[in-house]
Protein backbone atom coordinates (compact mmCIF):
# COMPACT_ATOMS: atom_id res chain seq x y z
CA UNK A 1 0.00 0.00 0.00
CA UNK A 2 1.15 3.42 -1.09
CA UNK A 3 2.24 5.55 2.46
CA UNK A 4 0.06 8.15 1.52
CA UNK A 5 -2.91 6.00 1.22
CA UNK A 6 -1.83 4.36 4.90
CA UNK A 7 -1.76 7.93 5.86
CA UNK A 8 -5.08 8.99 5.13
CA UNK A 9 -6.54 5.39 6.48
CA UNK A 10 -4.98 6.80 9.51
CA UNK A 11 -6.20 9.85 9.69
CA UNK A 12 -9.74 8.40 8.74
CA UNK A 13 -9.75 6.24 11.43
CA UNK A 14 -8.34 8.89 14.08
CA UNK A 15 -11.21 11.46 12.88
CA UNK A 16 -14.21 8.94 12.77
CA UNK A 17 -13.38 6.48 15.96
CA UNK A 18 -16.73 4.47 14.84
CA UNK A 19 -15.28 2.62 11.86
CA UNK A 20 -13.11 0.47 14.80
CA UNK A 21 -15.15 -2.49 15.48
CA UNK A 22 -13.32 -3.01 18.90
CA UNK A 23 -9.61 -2.49 20.16
CA UNK A 24 -6.94 -3.34 22.51
CA UNK A 25 -6.89 -1.26 25.92
CA UNK A 26 -3.49 -1.05 28.07
CA UNK A 27 -3.72 -1.07 31.96
CA UNK A 28 -0.51 -1.03 33.93
CA UNK A 29 -1.59 -1.62 37.54
CA UNK A 30 1.46 -1.19 40.15
CA UNK A 31 1.04 -2.83 43.69
CA UNK A 32 2.63 -0.35 45.74
CA UNK A 33 2.13 0.41 49.76
CA UNK A 34 0.41 3.86 50.23
CA UNK A 35 0.39 5.49 53.80
CA UNK A 36 -3.60 6.08 54.10
CA UNK A 37 -5.34 7.99 56.75
CA UNK A 38 -8.63 7.02 57.79
CA UNK A 39 -10.75 6.90 61.48
CA UNK A 40 -8.22 9.73 62.45
CA UNK A 41 -5.52 7.35 61.99
CA UNK A 42 -2.53 6.24 59.42
CA UNK A 43 -1.88 2.75 58.56
CA UNK A 44 0.15 1.57 55.28
CA UNK A 45 -2.19 -0.24 52.78
CA UNK A 46 -1.94 -2.53 49.87
CA UNK A 47 -2.98 -0.46 46.76
CA UNK A 48 -2.85 0.03 42.94
CA UNK A 49 -0.88 3.28 41.96
CA UNK A 50 -1.62 4.26 45.66
CA UNK A 51 -5.02 4.67 45.06
CA UNK A 52 -7.87 3.76 47.73
CA UNK A 53 -10.22 2.24 46.07
CA UNK A 54 -8.16 1.72 42.63
CA UNK A 55 -8.46 2.66 39.28
CA UNK A 56 -11.13 2.45 37.53
CA UNK A 57 -11.13 0.18 34.12
CA UNK A 58 -12.80 1.22 31.38
CA UNK A 59 -13.70 -0.62 28.46
CA UNK A 60 -16.49 -1.36 25.57
CA UNK A 61 -17.98 -4.71 24.56
CA UNK A 62 -15.53 -6.50 22.63
CA UNK A 63 -12.62 -5.00 23.44
CA UNK A 64 -9.68 -6.95 24.71
CA UNK A 65 -8.06 -5.75 27.77
CA UNK A 66 -4.06 -6.47 28.62
CA UNK A 67 -3.34 -5.17 32.32
CA UNK A 68 0.22 -5.52 33.23
CA UNK A 69 0.43 -6.02 36.76
CA UNK A 70 3.59 -5.13 38.93
CA UNK A 71 4.04 -6.10 42.25
CA UNK A 72 5.72 -3.81 44.38
CA UNK A 73 5.01 -4.69 47.63
CA UNK A 74 6.55 -7.91 50.42
CA UNK A 75 3.06 -9.75 49.26
CA UNK A 76 2.44 -12.59 46.90
CA UNK A 77 -0.51 -10.99 44.75
CA UNK A 78 -3.20 -11.50 42.04
CA UNK A 79 -6.04 -9.98 40.10
CA UNK A 80 -9.21 -11.44 39.77
CA UNK A 81 -11.39 -9.62 37.28
CA UNK A 82 -14.66 -10.37 38.94
CA UNK A 83 -17.73 -11.57 36.81
CA UNK A 84 -15.63 -11.37 33.62
CA UNK A 85 -16.37 -14.64 31.75
CA UNK A 86 -12.80 -15.34 30.25
CA UNK A 87 -13.99 -17.53 27.82
CA UNK A 88 -10.97 -19.74 27.36
CA UNK A 89 -8.74 -17.33 29.06
CA UNK A 90 -9.16 -19.37 32.44
CA UNK A 91 -4.82 -18.11 32.80
CA UNK A 92 -5.83 -14.80 33.18
CA UNK A 93 -9.04 -15.59 35.85
CA UNK A 94 -6.86 -14.47 38.51
CA UNK A 95 -7.76 -16.44 42.01
CA UNK A 96 -4.50 -17.46 43.42
CA UNK A 97 -3.44 -21.24 43.54
CA UNK A 98 -6.54 -21.95 41.31
CA UNK A 99 -5.43 -20.40 37.39
CA UNK A 100 -2.57 -19.04 38.52
CA UNK A 101 0.76 -18.89 40.94
CA UNK A 102 0.67 -15.85 42.84
CA UNK A 103 3.13 -13.09 40.88
CA UNK A 104 5.86 -13.01 43.67
CA UNK A 105 7.37 -9.24 44.96
CA UNK A 106 9.30 -7.86 42.21
CA UNK A 107 7.23 -10.17 39.60
CA UNK A 108 4.55 -9.26 36.95
CA UNK A 109 1.79 -11.05 35.15
CA UNK A 110 0.30 -9.56 31.68
CA UNK A 111 -3.72 -10.53 32.02
CA UNK A 112 -5.59 -10.47 28.89
CA UNK A 113 -8.49 -10.81 28.11
CA UNK A 114 -11.69 -9.87 25.51
CA UNK A 115 -15.04 -8.81 26.58
CA UNK A 116 -17.64 -11.07 25.38
CA UNK A 117 -21.54 -10.45 25.73
CA UNK A 118 -21.34 -8.74 28.76
CA UNK A 119 -22.13 -5.10 29.42
CA UNK A 120 -22.42 -2.98 32.78
CA UNK A 121 -20.56 -2.75 36.36
CA UNK A 122 -17.98 -5.34 37.50
CA UNK A 123 -15.10 -5.11 39.80
CA UNK A 124 -11.83 -5.92 39.97
CA UNK A 125 -10.11 -7.12 43.54
CA UNK A 126 -6.56 -9.06 44.62
CA UNK A 127 -7.56 -12.90 44.62
CA UNK A 128 -5.39 -14.27 47.78
CA UNK A 129 -5.31 -13.86 51.63
CA UNK A 130 -7.67 -10.71 52.19
CA UNK A 131 -5.39 -8.33 50.33
CA UNK A 132 -8.97 -7.64 48.42
CA UNK A 133 -9.96 -5.36 51.52
CA UNK A 134 -7.97 -2.19 50.05
CA UNK A 135 -6.62 -3.54 46.68
CA UNK A 136 -10.20 -3.53 44.20
CA UNK A 137 -11.49 -1.11 41.89
CA UNK A 138 -14.15 -0.83 39.30
CA UNK A 139 -14.46 -2.34 35.88
CA UNK A 140 -16.95 -0.52 33.72
CA UNK A 141 -18.09 -2.29 30.12
CA UNK A 142 -19.45 0.15 27.85
CA UNK A 143 -21.94 -0.90 25.06
CA UNK A 144 -20.50 -1.76 21.87
CA UNK A 145 -19.97 1.78 19.88
CA UNK A 146 -23.49 2.73 18.24
CA UNK A 147 -25.40 0.75 20.89
CA UNK A 148 -27.74 2.51 23.13
CA UNK A 149 -28.81 1.15 26.95
CA UNK A 150 -32.48 -0.26 26.79
CA UNK A 151 -32.72 2.47 29.56
CA UNK A 152 -32.99 6.45 28.90
CA UNK A 153 -29.37 7.71 28.67
CA UNK A 154 -28.15 8.97 31.65
CA UNK A 155 -26.48 12.86 31.58
CA UNK A 156 -23.91 11.55 33.63
CA UNK A 157 -22.14 8.45 35.30
CA UNK A 158 -20.89 8.02 38.63
CA UNK A 159 -18.83 4.74 40.48
CA UNK A 160 -19.49 3.95 43.93
CA UNK A 161 -17.86 1.89 45.44
CA UNK A 162 -18.45 0.23 49.16
CA UNK A 163 -15.99 -1.22 51.30
CA UNK A 164 -14.58 -1.66 54.81
CA UNK A 165 -12.09 -0.46 57.07
CA UNK A 166 -10.25 -1.84 59.68
CA UNK A 167 -7.71 0.38 61.60
CA UNK A 168 -5.14 -2.83 62.07
CA UNK A 169 -3.30 -4.20 58.92
CA UNK A 170 -5.84 -6.55 57.31
CA UNK A 171 -3.55 -9.19 56.83
CA UNK A 172 -2.54 -9.09 60.94
CA UNK A 173 -6.39 -9.41 61.01
CA UNK A 174 -6.79 -13.05 59.39
CA UNK A 175 -3.39 -14.01 60.42
CA UNK A 176 -4.55 -13.79 63.84
CA UNK A 177 -7.74 -15.80 63.61
CA UNK A 178 -6.53 -18.57 61.57
CA UNK A 179 -3.81 -18.80 64.45
CA UNK A 180 -6.52 -18.71 67.16
CA UNK A 181 -8.99 -20.76 64.95
CA UNK A 182 -11.50 -17.75 66.52
CA UNK A 183 -13.64 -15.35 63.87
CA UNK A 184 -11.63 -12.46 62.67
CA UNK A 185 -12.18 -8.96 64.32
CA UNK A 186 -15.03 -7.48 62.28
CA UNK A 187 -14.10 -3.97 60.54
CA UNK A 188 -14.09 -0.49 61.83
CA UNK A 189 -15.97 1.07 59.16
CA UNK A 190 -17.73 1.13 55.99
CA UNK A 191 -16.73 3.30 53.25
CA UNK A 192 -18.55 4.69 50.60
CA UNK A 193 -15.54 5.36 47.80
CA UNK A 194 -12.76 5.11 50.31
CA UNK A 195 -14.69 7.26 53.35
CA UNK A 196 -16.36 6.02 55.87
CA UNK A 197 -18.27 9.53 56.93
CA UNK A 198 -17.85 10.98 60.39
CA UNK A 199 -17.78 8.53 62.78
CA UNK A 200 -18.19 8.36 66.58
CA UNK A 201 -14.37 9.24 68.12
CA UNK A 202 -13.81 10.59 64.77
CA UNK A 203 -16.52 13.44 63.57
CA UNK A 204 -13.86 15.28 61.73
CA UNK A 205 -13.60 13.40 59.19
CA UNK A 206 -15.14 14.40 55.71
CA UNK A 207 -17.08 12.14 53.30
CA UNK A 208 -17.67 11.89 49.77
CA UNK A 209 -20.11 13.92 47.92
CA UNK A 210 -22.25 13.00 45.36
CA UNK A 211 -22.78 16.30 43.29
CA UNK A 212 -25.62 16.80 41.39
CA UNK A 213 -27.72 19.21 39.28
CA UNK A 214 -31.12 19.43 39.67
CA UNK A 215 -33.65 17.65 36.96
CA UNK A 216 -30.61 15.51 35.51
CA UNK A 217 -30.49 11.91 35.74
CA UNK A 218 -27.24 9.40 36.90
CA UNK A 219 -26.37 6.07 36.34
CA UNK A 220 -24.95 5.16 39.74
CA UNK A 221 -22.63 1.99 39.13
CA UNK A 222 -22.75 0.28 42.74
CA UNK A 223 -20.11 -2.03 43.87
CA UNK A 224 -19.81 -4.24 46.92
CA UNK A 225 -16.26 -4.71 47.31
CA UNK A 226 -16.60 -4.89 51.52
CA UNK A 227 -15.03 -8.29 52.45
CA UNK A 228 -17.37 -9.93 54.97
CA UNK A 229 -20.16 -7.50 54.52
CA UNK A 230 -23.72 -7.39 52.60
CA UNK A 231 -25.21 -3.79 52.37
CA UNK A 232 -28.41 -1.86 51.95
CA UNK A 233 -27.94 1.28 50.37
CA UNK A 234 -29.89 4.24 50.15
CA UNK A 235 -30.11 7.95 49.36
CA UNK A 236 -32.65 10.51 51.46
CA UNK A 237 -35.98 10.83 50.12
CA UNK A 238 -34.65 9.61 46.46
CA UNK A 239 -35.52 6.36 44.67
CA UNK A 240 -33.52 4.24 42.36
CA UNK A 241 -34.35 2.37 39.31
CA UNK A 242 -32.42 -0.41 38.92
CA UNK A 243 -31.65 -1.35 35.71
CA UNK A 244 -28.36 -4.25 35.49
CA UNK A 245 -26.49 -6.29 38.08
CA UNK A 246 -23.48 -8.03 37.48
CA UNK A 247 -22.91 -6.47 34.11
CA UNK A 248 -26.33 -8.18 32.77
CA UNK A 249 -29.69 -5.90 32.36
CA UNK A 250 -32.43 -6.25 34.27
CA UNK A 251 -36.09 -5.27 34.05
CA UNK A 252 -36.07 -1.77 34.95
CA UNK A 253 -37.91 -1.22 38.76
CA UNK A 254 -37.85 1.43 41.37
CA UNK A 255 -36.64 0.94 45.02
CA UNK A 256 -35.96 2.71 48.15
CA UNK A 257 -33.22 0.45 49.31
CA UNK A 258 -30.27 -1.72 47.53
CA UNK A 259 -29.47 -4.41 49.01
CA UNK A 260 -26.03 -5.60 47.77
CA UNK A 261 -23.65 -8.76 48.78
CA UNK A 262 -19.62 -8.45 48.64
CA UNK A 263 -18.86 -9.19 44.53
CA UNK A 264 -22.06 -7.79 43.62
CA UNK A 265 -23.00 -4.68 41.37
CA UNK A 266 -25.87 -3.01 40.77
CA UNK A 267 -26.86 -0.37 38.56
CA UNK A 268 -29.45 2.06 39.08
CA UNK A 269 -30.49 5.47 37.68
CA UNK A 270 -30.93 8.46 40.16
CA UNK A 271 -33.26 11.04 38.94
CA UNK A 272 -32.04 14.40 40.76
CA UNK A 273 -35.69 15.40 41.43
CA UNK A 274 -36.19 16.84 44.74
CA UNK A 275 -35.21 20.24 46.62
CA UNK A 276 -32.12 21.99 46.02
CA UNK A 277 -30.18 20.80 49.35
CA UNK A 278 -27.98 18.39 51.11
CA UNK A 279 -28.99 14.48 51.24
CA UNK A 280 -27.46 11.55 53.55
CA UNK A 281 -26.02 8.69 51.41
CA UNK A 282 -26.07 5.65 53.95
CA UNK A 283 -24.39 1.64 53.49
CA UNK A 284 -25.06 0.01 55.82
CA UNK A 285 -24.87 -3.44 57.39
CA UNK A 286 -27.34 -6.65 56.99
CA UNK A 287 -27.04 -9.76 59.09
CA UNK A 288 -29.88 -11.98 60.37
CA UNK A 289 -27.95 -14.30 61.79
CA UNK A 290 -26.86 -13.64 65.60
CA UNK A 291 -23.26 -13.54 64.39
CA UNK A 292 -21.37 -10.07 65.62
CA UNK A 293 -20.92 -7.69 62.85
CA UNK A 294 -19.06 -4.17 62.08
CA UNK A 295 -22.55 -2.16 62.65
CA UNK A 296 -21.56 1.36 62.13
CA UNK A 297 -23.07 2.75 58.68
CA UNK A 298 -20.80 4.70 56.02
CA UNK A 299 -21.95 8.04 55.18
CA UNK A 300 -21.71 10.47 52.03
CA UNK A 301 -23.76 13.40 50.51
CA UNK A 302 -25.64 13.97 47.75
CA UNK A 303 -25.42 17.89 47.38
CA UNK A 304 -27.35 19.60 44.45
CA UNK A 305 -25.89 22.35 42.59
CA UNK A 306 -26.65 25.88 44.42
CA UNK A 307 -27.34 24.11 47.85
CA UNK A 308 -26.50 27.04 50.58
CA UNK A 309 -23.57 26.48 52.50
CA UNK A 310 -25.41 25.91 55.94
CA UNK A 311 -28.13 23.58 54.80
CA UNK A 312 -29.14 21.18 56.48
CA UNK A 313 -28.06 17.48 55.81
CA UNK A 314 -31.98 15.72 55.27
CA UNK A 315 -31.83 12.23 56.53
CA UNK A 316 -33.54 8.87 56.15
CA UNK A 317 -34.24 5.88 57.90
CA UNK A 318 -31.26 3.26 58.12
CA UNK A 319 -33.06 -0.38 57.93
CA UNK A 320 -32.48 -2.46 61.21
CA UNK A 321 -29.36 -4.89 60.73
CA UNK A 322 -31.85 -7.95 60.41
CA UNK A 323 -34.26 -6.63 57.89
CA UNK A 324 -34.50 -9.72 56.08
CA UNK A 325 -37.90 -8.73 54.50
CA UNK A 326 -36.07 -5.69 52.51
CA UNK A 327 -33.89 -8.00 51.03
CA UNK A 328 -36.09 -10.57 49.91
CA UNK A 329 -38.43 -7.74 48.57
CA UNK A 330 -35.56 -6.19 46.75
CA UNK A 331 -34.20 -9.88 45.39
CA UNK A 332 -37.67 -10.85 44.13
CA UNK A 333 -37.97 -7.78 41.86
CA UNK A 334 -34.59 -8.73 40.03
CA UNK A 335 -35.38 -10.30 36.90
CA UNK A 336 -33.36 -10.73 33.41
CA UNK A 337 -34.96 -8.02 30.90
CA UNK A 338 -35.37 -11.06 28.57
CA UNK A 339 -35.84 -8.67 25.41
CA UNK A 340 -35.21 -9.89 21.77
CA UNK A 341 -31.95 -7.96 22.03
CA UNK A 342 -30.87 -9.42 25.58
CA UNK A 343 -32.66 -13.02 25.83
CA UNK A 344 -32.32 -14.74 29.09
CA UNK A 345 -30.88 -17.95 28.03
CA UNK A 346 -31.85 -20.43 30.66
CA UNK A 347 -31.08 -24.32 30.52
CA UNK A 348 -34.29 -25.73 29.93
CA UNK A 349 -33.18 -29.53 30.75
CA UNK A 350 -30.19 -30.59 33.27
CA UNK A 351 -27.52 -32.91 33.02
CA UNK A 352 -26.09 -32.31 36.06
CA UNK A 353 -28.29 -32.32 39.26
CA UNK A 354 -25.97 -31.04 42.19
CA UNK A 355 -26.70 -30.79 45.56
CA UNK A 356 -24.47 -28.63 47.53
CA UNK A 357 -24.96 -27.85 51.27
CA UNK A 358 -23.18 -24.72 52.32
CA UNK A 359 -22.10 -24.14 55.97
CA UNK A 360 -19.79 -23.64 58.74
CA UNK A 361 -18.22 -26.73 61.08
CA UNK A 362 -16.00 -27.27 63.52
CA UNK A 363 -12.84 -29.42 63.49
CA UNK A 364 -10.17 -30.23 65.59
CA UNK A 365 -7.05 -28.00 66.46
CA UNK A 366 -4.62 -28.70 69.34
CA UNK A 367 -2.67 -25.39 68.71
CA UNK A 368 -6.03 -23.25 68.57
CA UNK A 369 -7.45 -21.31 71.11
CA UNK A 370 -10.07 -23.69 72.67
CA UNK A 371 -8.41 -26.84 70.92
CA UNK A 372 -10.94 -26.23 67.49
CA UNK A 373 -10.89 -24.73 64.88
CA UNK A 374 -13.65 -22.96 62.84
CA UNK A 375 -13.97 -24.32 59.23
CA UNK A 376 -16.44 -23.75 56.74
CA UNK A 377 -17.30 -26.55 53.93
CA UNK A 378 -19.43 -27.53 50.79
CA UNK A 379 -20.77 -31.06 51.01
CA UNK A 380 -18.85 -31.26 54.53
CA UNK A 381 -15.98 -31.16 52.33
CA UNK A 382 -13.70 -28.19 53.80
CA UNK A 383 -11.17 -27.02 50.68
CA UNK A 384 -7.76 -27.22 51.11
CA UNK A 385 -5.87 -25.07 49.59
CA UNK A 386 -3.24 -26.71 46.81
CA UNK A 387 0.21 -25.24 46.65
CA UNK A 388 0.49 -26.05 42.00
CA UNK A 389 -2.28 -24.06 40.64
CA UNK A 390 -5.57 -26.17 39.92
CA UNK A 391 -5.65 -25.02 35.54
CA UNK A 392 -1.69 -25.82 35.39
CA UNK A 393 -2.07 -29.38 36.67
CA UNK A 394 -5.47 -29.43 34.65
CA UNK A 395 -3.69 -28.26 31.27
CA UNK A 396 -0.54 -30.25 32.13
CA UNK A 397 -2.09 -33.44 33.85
CA UNK A 398 -0.06 -33.42 36.74
CA UNK A 399 -1.45 -35.68 38.91
CA UNK A 400 -1.24 -35.50 43.09
CA UNK A 401 -2.62 -32.06 43.60
CA UNK A 402 -6.43 -32.42 43.18
CA UNK A 403 -8.94 -35.24 42.82
CA UNK A 404 -12.02 -34.85 40.64
CA UNK A 405 -14.52 -36.99 42.80
CA UNK A 406 -16.59 -34.12 44.56
CA UNK A 407 -19.46 -35.46 45.93
CA UNK A 408 -22.45 -34.00 43.83
CA UNK A 409 -24.66 -34.63 46.62
CA UNK A 410 -24.22 -34.58 50.22
CA UNK A 411 -22.74 -38.27 51.58
CA UNK A 412 -24.81 -38.29 54.85
CA UNK A 413 -28.22 -36.37 54.27
CA UNK A 414 -29.75 -34.86 57.49
CA UNK A 415 -32.24 -31.98 58.39
CA UNK A 416 -29.56 -29.15 57.00
CA UNK A 417 -31.65 -26.17 58.14
CA UNK A 418 -32.96 -28.53 61.43
CA UNK A 419 -31.16 -28.78 64.73
CA UNK A 420 -27.81 -29.15 63.79
CA UNK A 421 -26.04 -32.18 64.32
CA UNK A 422 -23.88 -33.28 67.47
CA UNK A 423 -21.12 -33.75 65.04
CA UNK A 424 -20.01 -30.42 63.42
CA UNK A 425 -16.71 -32.08 61.99
CA UNK A 426 -15.96 -31.61 58.45
CA UNK A 427 -13.22 -33.99 55.89
CA UNK A 428 -10.49 -31.73 54.08
CA UNK A 429 -9.71 -32.16 50.59
CA UNK A 430 -8.78 -30.35 47.10
CA UNK A 431 -11.53 -32.02 45.08
CA UNK A 432 -12.91 -31.21 42.03
CA UNK A 433 -16.55 -31.77 40.13
CA UNK A 434 -15.97 -32.58 36.40
CA UNK A 435 -18.29 -31.19 33.43
CA UNK A 436 -18.26 -31.99 29.99
CA UNK A 437 -17.84 -29.16 27.53
CA UNK A 438 -21.42 -27.73 27.09
CA UNK A 439 -23.30 -29.32 29.43
CA UNK A 440 -26.15 -28.15 32.01
CA UNK A 441 -25.89 -27.61 35.39
CA UNK A 442 -28.37 -27.28 37.84
CA UNK A 443 -26.60 -26.54 41.37
CA UNK A 444 -29.15 -26.25 44.90
CA UNK A 445 -26.85 -24.38 47.57
CA UNK A 446 -28.71 -25.66 50.44
CA UNK A 447 -27.99 -23.55 53.40
CA UNK A 448 -27.32 -25.30 56.53
CA UNK A 449 -27.58 -24.77 60.31
CA UNK A 450 -24.27 -25.72 61.93
CA UNK A 451 -23.75 -22.89 64.31
CA UNK A 452 -26.19 -20.74 63.01
CA UNK A 453 -28.16 -20.55 59.48
CA UNK A 454 -26.52 -17.54 57.70
CA UNK A 455 -26.63 -15.90 54.55
CA UNK A 456 -24.42 -17.14 51.93
CA UNK A 457 -23.33 -14.80 48.51
CA UNK A 458 -21.89 -17.33 46.21
CA UNK A 459 -20.11 -16.61 43.48
CA UNK A 460 -18.92 -18.69 40.64
CA UNK A 461 -16.09 -18.13 38.28
CA UNK A 462 -16.17 -17.97 34.51
CA UNK A 463 -19.89 -18.18 34.41
CA UNK A 464 -23.35 -16.00 34.85
CA UNK A 465 -25.77 -18.17 36.20
CA UNK A 466 -29.64 -17.77 36.37
CA UNK A 467 -31.16 -18.05 39.73
CA UNK A 468 -34.28 -19.98 38.95
CA UNK A 469 -35.66 -21.14 42.53
CA UNK A 470 -35.00 -19.88 46.36
CA UNK A 471 -36.78 -21.11 49.31
CA UNK A 472 -36.48 -21.25 53.32
CA UNK A 473 -36.31 -24.72 54.92
CA UNK A 474 -34.69 -27.59 52.97
CA UNK A 475 -35.07 -28.06 49.34
CA UNK A 476 -38.16 -30.24 48.36
CA UNK A 477 -36.59 -32.21 45.43
CA UNK A 478 -40.29 -33.02 43.87
CA UNK A 479 -42.36 -30.13 44.43
CA UNK A 480 -39.74 -26.89 44.46
CA UNK A 481 -38.63 -27.37 40.78
CA UNK A 482 -42.83 -26.83 39.84
CA UNK A 483 -42.15 -23.10 41.04
CA UNK A 484 -38.97 -22.53 39.41
CA UNK A 485 -38.65 -19.29 37.02
CA UNK A 486 -37.53 -20.48 33.37
CA UNK A 487 -38.66 -17.23 31.61
CA UNK A 488 -36.69 -14.64 33.12
CA UNK A 489 -34.76 -15.44 36.32
CA UNK A 490 -31.76 -12.77 36.93
CA UNK A 491 -28.69 -13.65 35.58
CA UNK A 492 -25.54 -12.84 37.44
CA UNK A 493 -22.25 -14.13 39.41
CA UNK A 494 -23.20 -13.62 42.63
CA UNK A 495 -25.67 -15.42 44.14
CA UNK A 496 -27.25 -15.12 47.60
CA UNK A 497 -28.25 -18.42 49.28
CA UNK A 498 -30.86 -17.13 51.93
CA UNK A 499 -30.42 -17.96 56.02
CA UNK A 500 -31.89 -21.18 56.65
CA UNK A 501 -32.96 -21.39 53.32
CA UNK A 502 -31.94 -22.54 49.63
CA UNK A 503 -31.15 -20.64 46.39
CA UNK A 504 -30.84 -23.20 43.01
CA UNK A 505 -29.21 -22.19 39.67
CA UNK A 506 -28.50 -23.00 36.21
CA UNK A 507 -25.76 -22.44 33.69
CA UNK A 508 -24.16 -24.11 30.95
CA UNK A 509 -20.54 -25.03 31.07
CA UNK A 510 -19.51 -23.59 28.01
CA UNK A 511 -16.15 -21.70 29.22
CA UNK A 512 -13.30 -24.98 29.46
CA UNK A 513 -10.96 -24.48 32.60
CA UNK A 514 -11.09 -24.28 36.50
CA UNK A 515 -13.08 -22.24 38.09
CA UNK A 516 -13.79 -21.47 41.48
CA UNK A 517 -16.85 -21.71 43.62
CA UNK A 518 -17.20 -20.07 46.62
CA UNK A 519 -18.84 -18.09 49.71
CA UNK A 520 -17.90 -14.22 48.59
CA UNK A 521 -17.82 -13.48 52.41
CA UNK A 522 -14.08 -13.31 52.83
CA UNK A 523 -14.01 -15.03 56.22
CA UNK A 524 -15.82 -18.04 54.57
CA UNK A 525 -13.99 -18.85 51.72
CA UNK A 526 -10.88 -18.47 54.06
CA UNK A 527 -12.34 -21.20 56.12
CA UNK A 528 -12.92 -23.31 53.16
CA UNK A 529 -16.32 -22.16 51.74
CA UNK A 530 -14.96 -23.32 48.08
CA UNK A 531 -14.64 -26.12 45.45
CA UNK A 532 -13.80 -25.95 41.43
CA UNK A 533 -15.00 -27.19 38.61
CA UNK A 534 -13.17 -28.56 35.95
CA UNK A 535 -14.50 -28.28 32.93
CA UNK A 536 -13.61 -30.11 30.17
CA UNK A 537 -12.45 -29.21 26.24
CA UNK A 538 -15.18 -29.29 23.37
CA UNK A 539 -14.33 -30.44 19.93
CA UNK A 540 -11.30 -28.11 18.30
CA UNK A 541 -9.79 -24.89 19.05
CA UNK A 542 -12.59 -22.83 19.83
CA UNK A 543 -14.47 -25.44 22.39
CA UNK A 544 -10.64 -25.69 23.89
CA UNK A 545 -8.65 -23.60 26.71
CA UNK A 546 -6.16 -21.36 25.26
CA UNK A 547 -2.18 -22.28 25.76
CA UNK A 548 -1.04 -20.83 29.04
CA UNK A 549 0.77 -17.45 28.42
CA UNK A 550 4.32 -17.44 28.67
CA UNK A 551 4.83 -15.21 31.39
CA UNK A 552 2.52 -17.32 33.45
CA UNK A 553 3.93 -17.17 37.48
CA UNK A 554 5.37 -20.20 38.71
CA UNK A 555 4.88 -21.00 42.47
CU1 LIG B 1 -14.73 -11.80 43.68
CU2 LIG B 1 -13.37 -15.63 43.76
O1 LIG B 1 -14.01 -13.65 43.78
Amino acid sequence: MESWVRAIILLLTFLFPASVESMVRHYKFSVVMKNTTRLCATKPIVTVNGKFPGPTLYAREDDTVIVRVVNHVNYNATIHWHGIRQLRTGWSDGPAYITQCPIQPGQSYQYNFTLMGQRGTLLWHAHISWLRATLHGAIVILPKRGIPYPFPKPDKELVIILGEWWKSDVEAVINQAIQSGLPPNVSDAHTINGYPGPVPNCSSQGGYTLHVESDKTYLLRIINAAVNDELFFMIAKHQLTIVEVDATYTKPFKTDHIFIGPGQTTNALLAADQATGKYLIAASPFMDAPIPIDNLTGIATLRYKETITNSPLILTNIPPQNATPLTSTFIDSLLSLNSKQYPATVPLTVDYSLLFTVGVGVNPCATCVNGSQLVANINNVTFVMPTTALLQAHYYNISGVFTDDFPGNPLMPYNYTGNPPANMQTMNGTRLYRLAYNSSVQIVLQGTAVIAPENHPTHLHGYNVFAVGKGLGNFDPVNDPKKFNLVDPIERNTIGVPSGGWTAIRFRADNPGVWLLHCHLEVHTTWGLKMAFVVDNGKGPNESLLPPPSDLPTC
